[in-house]
């Protein structure tokens, strides 16, 4: 019998085919509000997903975002992003991904990260470790916020309401750089394999981090929120990095949330 992650990986690879051929013929896109772009890609990829999610586990629930899931009452719950870095796709740059994770009891036990421009399938079973391609991979042993390149990333809704920028100022002006590449799912699949030390970001949803938390985890990671707190799925923010620079980050951060600043801002 197959386990939920190669299935996830399946239907991961199958939804990012479709979505690769969309970006061949060049689509439009609609707005779901101010900025939040939705395209025909963001639709198909998660009707093949739901789909196939119904015919492999018809009793699971799935939680999709563009609305196609169902609120099932089983204690295994999916939590599926068809399109993330739907922005990027819009406009042809090339930093999109398939999202597929699964909780039981409230627990991460799979996740699955396909970037369909690269063929790159991140996979991550709890227990068993994160893999590249087939390849284990592993977190970085970067230990000062100097010494690191981290990301983190802006939501598209509400963005006047977001005090990231204080965030990002704070640490690109101490680091090797702070990435914004926006696509949330992959910048936390990059803290896995060791392509960044950290990411953090601000209200993201449920689907944006559940297989990418689980990635980091198993590749020897830690994931909690900004201030060092246990994740919650549906919590205000989340921070993703190698461990080694956890407290560090932590202890920024809360310099940060309580308006001190390490860097003035120029005169
Ligand atoms: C978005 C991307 C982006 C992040 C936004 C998310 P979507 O997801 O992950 O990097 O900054 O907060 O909403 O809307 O493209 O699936
Ligand atoms: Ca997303
Ligand atoms: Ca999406």
């Amino acid at each position: 019998m197959k386990s939920f992650v190669e299935i996830a990986g399946e239907i991961a690879r199958e939804a990012g085919a479709s979505i690769s051929e969309f970006a061949r013929r060049r689509i439009g896109f609609e707005l779901k509000g101010a900025y939040d772009l939705v395209t025909e890609a963001d639709r198909t990829s998660e009707r093949i997903i739901v789909e196939r999610l119904r015919q492999h586990f018809p009793t699971h629930a799935v939680m999709a975002e563009e609305g196609g899931g169902n609120d099932g009452s089983s204690e295994y719950q999916w939590y599926v992003d068809p399109l993330d870095g739907t922005t990027n796709f819009a406009h042809g740059f090339p930093v999109y991904n398939v999202s597929i994770g699964l909780a039981r009891a409230g627990e991460l036990i799979a996740g699955v990260v396909y970037d369909p421009t690269r063929d790159e399938m991140f996979q991550a079973e709890a227990g068993s470790g994160a893999f590249l391609n087939q390849q284990p991979i592993r977190v970085t042993p970067t230990a000062r916020i100097d010494d690191s390149l981290s990301a983190t990333g802006f939501p598209s809704r509400k963005r006047h309401q977001n005090i990231n920028i204080y965030f990002y100022y704070q640490l690109a002006m101490t680091s090797h750089g702070v990435r914004r590449a926006g696509a949330a799912a992959i910048d936390l699949a990059y803290v896995a394999c060791g392509r960044l030390d950290f990411f953090w970001e601000f209200q993201l949803k449920p689907w944006d981090m559940a297989a990418g938390c689980l990635l980091v985890r198993e590749a020897g990671g830690v994931c909690t929120d900004m201030r060092g707190a246990p994740l919650d799925l549906n919590g205000p923010h989340v921070l993703a990095d190698n461990g080694a620079l956890h407290a560090a980050v932590v202890e920024l951060f809360g310099e940060i949330f309580a308006g001190k600043q390490r860097e003035p801002l120029p005169q």
